[in-house]
C-alpha cells in the first residue's frame, strides 16, 4: 500500500460492488447502498456513468475486458461471503470480525447483526479514510462497530483486539476478505494461529490466491493487466497457498477446513449459465475453517 493514502484495491472492490448494487433490485446479487461513498476521483465517475442508458452494459464489459474476471469474481465473492454470515446467525454467532475490512459495508447493511459485536480491523490509513466517508453519510450510525487500526505486518492482534473488548470465550465469526496475498508469510501465519485462539467452534472465512499465480502469472488469464494495476497501487501478491495443503496448513494452526471454492465455482454457484463466458480470475480462492476443539 502507498503510505499515507488508503488501499487502492480496496476502492476497486467498493467500485464493483457499486456497479452490482446499480443493477436492478430483482436482478442483482445485493444491494450496497454505501459503496458508492468510497470512491474517489476518477473512480466515482464510473457509476455514474454506468448510470447512463447508452453505458449501463458498456461500464463492466469494458472492465471486464481489461482485467478478466476480478469484477464477476468480487461481486459473486461479496453474495457467499454475505450468504456464509448470515448462516452463522443462526448458529448463533456473538461476535463478527471483519479483518482488512477496507470499505466492506457489511456492518451497516447485513439484517440480524444488532445483537453480535462487530469489529472492524484495518491498516490505520484505509481506515481513517473510512471514517472520515462514514461520519459524512446521512444515517449511518457506526458508533456500534469497534475500530481496530493496526498493520498485520508489523503486529500481531492479541493486544489491540483485547483493548478493544474482544472476548475469545464469544462464539465469533472472522472475516479475512482479499487481505492474505498482500501479507509477508509470517503475518498470515501469526493471524491464523491468533483466529484459532478463538471459541471453539467458531468460524474463519478468509480467501486467498493459488500460489502458482505468483511464480507463474501467465499460466492464468488475465493477470497481465491485473498485475499492472496492482503495481501502480502498490499492492502486488506476496503470499498464496496450494489448495491441496490447505487442510494440513489449517490443522497445524488450529482450524479444521470445511470448504474451499475458487472462482469459477462460486461465479457458477451466482451468476448460472452467465459463468459460463466469465473467464480470469481462476486462482481466487475462498475458504471456510472452523475453530478446532483443542486436544484433551
Ligand atoms: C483488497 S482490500 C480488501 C478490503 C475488503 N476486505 C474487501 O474485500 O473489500 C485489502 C485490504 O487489506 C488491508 N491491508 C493490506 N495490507 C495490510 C496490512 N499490512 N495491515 C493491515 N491491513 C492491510 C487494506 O487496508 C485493505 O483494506
Amino acid at each position: 500500500m502507498r503510505a499515507g493514502r488508503g488501499s487502492r484495491t480496496a476502492e476497486h472492490n467498493a467500485l464493483f460492488r457499486a456497479l452490482e448494487s446499480a443493477r436492478p433490485e430483482g436482478a442483482r446479487l445485493f444491494g450496497d447502498p454505501l459503496a458508492r461513498s468510497f470512491l474517489t476521483w476518477p473512480l466515482w465517475l464510473v457509476p455514474w456513468l454506468a448510470a447512463l442508458p447508452a453505458l449501463g452494459r458498456l461500464v463492466p464489459r469494458l472492465i471486464d475486458r481489461r482485467w478478466p474476471g476480478v469484477r464477476s469474481s468480487v461481486v459473486a465473492r461479496t453474495r457467499l461471503i454475505d450468504d456464509a454470515i448470515q448462516a452463522s446467525l443462526r448458529e448463533p454467532i456473538e461476535q463478527l470480525i471483519i479483518l482488512g475490512a477496507g470499505f466492506d459495508s457489511r456492518a451497516y447493511r447485513l439484517p440480524g447483526l444488532h445483537d453480535v459485536v462487530v469489529f472492524e480491523v484495518d491498516h490505520p490509513d484505509t481506515q481513517a479514510r473510512k471514517r472520515r466517508v462514514l461520519r459524512r453519510v446521512p444515517g449511518i450510525s457506526a458508533e456500534y462497530v469497534r475500530f481496530v487500526a493496526t498493520d498485520f505486518n508489523q503486529r500481531n492482534l492479541t493486544s489491540a483486539m483485547t483493548a478493544a473488548g474482544y472476548c475469545e470465550s464469544a462464539r465469533t465469526f472472522i472475516l479475512w476478505e482479499g487481505v492474505t496475498n498482500y501479507l509477508t508469510e509470517d503475518a498470515v501465519d501469526a493471524t491464523l494461529r491468533w483466529c484459532a485462539r478463538a471459541m471453539p467452534g467458531s468460524l474463519l472465512l478468509f480467501t486467498y490466491v493459488h500460489r502458482d499465480v505468483l511464480t507463474r502469472p501467465d499460466a492464468f488469464v488475465g493477470t497481465r493487466n491485473l498485475f499492472a494495476a496492482l503495481e501502480k497501487a502498490g499492492e502486488q501478491l506476496t503470499f498464496g497457498l496450494e489448495p491441496s495443503r490447505l487442510p494440513r496448513f489449517l490443522d497445524e494452526r488450529g482450524l479444521s477446513l470445511e470448504r474451499d471454492v475458487g472462482a469459477a465455482e462460486y461465479r457458477a454457484r451466482y451468476f448460472g449459465d452467465a459463468a459460463r463466458a466469465m473467464r480470469g480470475h481462476e486462482f481466487y480462492r475462498v475458504a471456510l475453517a472452523r475453530v478446532e476443539r483443542p486436544a484433551a
